[in-house]
């Protein structure tokens, strides 16, 4: 039996047949490193990763291809962008809705008493009012930093108005693309946003070990790494210019191979479609499971207002449970827990135990949808004696 993979908000399966060629053809004809010898394999490899970056310049409407940085997984690029900005005696607006890879490394500076941080709140179904973030903004607020979707509740967030606010304070504008990069438009430009973390391996269906950081004319960062650059060997210190200034080391040529292969697919099929592929499949989930009393669905009412990620809570069953008749009886992938996002289940009521957490990808098909609906009624039979609604 096939597994019903739906937890594309962690890492997307499968990815586009064309990614798997490219990864065999890199390995076999490729192989040098990229910037370090003047010979074919060394300069086929720069030309690789130089072009991936234009790739995704474009993807995002980023005008210079220099200001994409390459990093380990949005993690490591929102690492970069908080501990690369932030200075002792700061303040940082940021919501309650953020993942852990914002919300630790804010929690331990924070603790050190580094800098202050104020976290905004959210409507129940996850959305962020730009309003409040205003209202939090201080004389010493330096970096404004949001989730783009929510990868428990599928919530959007309006980042043009709120990016609006933020440029006309003079703060920077960090965002978390790591549940909309590849499955949402996104303009770095036209949405003033001064720093977009991005994995690779997510909606733009790419390999584990790639992400990135889009660092805008505003930001300056300090090094994270400091090491080899294959350019500018003469200076005692990481050079200034980007890319070099933020990225060290032998990079993750094969992944970006990948990488480049899989944002181009995305730029031929255009992100518009895919967002409408998916926004389907979330409907006929949310169609399948309104109304039936023992399902609690979380998150906007509207598609528009979404990604395709869907919380629920089964009355009567915890969330590992369902997650595992899914997994055992079906062969069916769901994340159940708290989805290192404590804050969002805070939020809902759904914490510690968490939700079950569906995640349709580009490649879901609708029978699968169809497959995940009759195995959670199953899970959910028969109706339980005592209802634990979370809402
Ligand atoms: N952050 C990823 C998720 O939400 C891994 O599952």
């Amino acid at each position: 039996m096939r597994t019903v993979y739906l937890d594309n908000a962690a890492t997307s399966y499968p990815k586009p047949p064309r990614v798997y060629e490219r990864l065999r053809g890199y390995l076999e004809e490729f192989g040098g490193c990229p910037g370090r010898g003047s010979y074919e394999l060394a300069r086929q490899a720069e030309s690789l990763v130089e072009d991936t970056r234009q790739c995704l310049a474009e993807l995002f409407h980023a005008s210079d291809p220099r200001r994409i940085v390459f990093t380990l997984n949005a993690t490591d690029a929102l690492n970069l962008a908080i501990k690369g900005t932030l200075r002792a005696g700061d303040h940082v607006v940021t919501t309650v809705l953020e993942h852990n890879s914002v919300a630790r490394p804010l929690n331990r500076l924070e603790r050190q008493g580094l800098i202050r941080v104020t976290r905004v709140g959210a409507s129940p179904e996850g959305l962020i009012d730009p309003a409040d973030i205003r209202g939090a903004l201080t004389g010493r607020t330096r970096l404004v930093a949001v989730l783009h979707g929510s990868n428990v509740l599928g919530s959007l967030q309006p980042i043009g108005s709120i990016g609006r606010i933020v440029r006309e304070w003079g703060a920077l504008f960090l965002v978390d693309a790591s549940q909309t990069a590849g499955a949402v438009p996104i303009d770095v430009e036209a949405s003033q946003i001064d720093l977009l973390a991005f994995p690779g391996h997510k909606a733009l269906l790419g390999l584990p070990g790639t992400g990135g950081l889009y660092v805008g004319p505003r930001a300056a960062l300090s090094p994270w790494r400091e090491g080899g650059t294959g350019v500018f060997s003469e200076l005692p210190l990481q050079p200034d210019q980007l890319p070099y200034a933020l990225e060290a080391g032998s990079p993750n040529v094969l992944g970006l191979a990948g990488l480049r292969e899989s944002v181009r697919f995305i730029l031929q099929y255009g992100v518009d479609w895919i967002r409408a592929h998916e926004l389907s499949l979330a409907a006929r989930l949310l169609d399948g499971l309104r109304g039936d009393e023992r399902f609690t669905l979380y998150g906007p009412a509207s598609l528009e207002g979404r990604v395709a990620v869907l919380s629920l809570t089964v009355a009567g069953r915890s969330p590992a449970q369902v997650a595992e008749q899914l997994n055992d009886r079906h062969r069916i992938a769901v994340r159940a827990g708290l989805h290192c996002a404590p804050g969002a289940h805070r939020l809902i009521g759904t914490f510690p135990d968490g939700t079950v957490r569906i995640s349709p990808g580009y490649f879901t098909t609708e029978q699968e949808i169809e497959l995940c609906l009759e195995a959670l009624k199953e899970a959910a039979s028969p109706a339980p004696h005592a209802a634990s609604v979370h809402a």
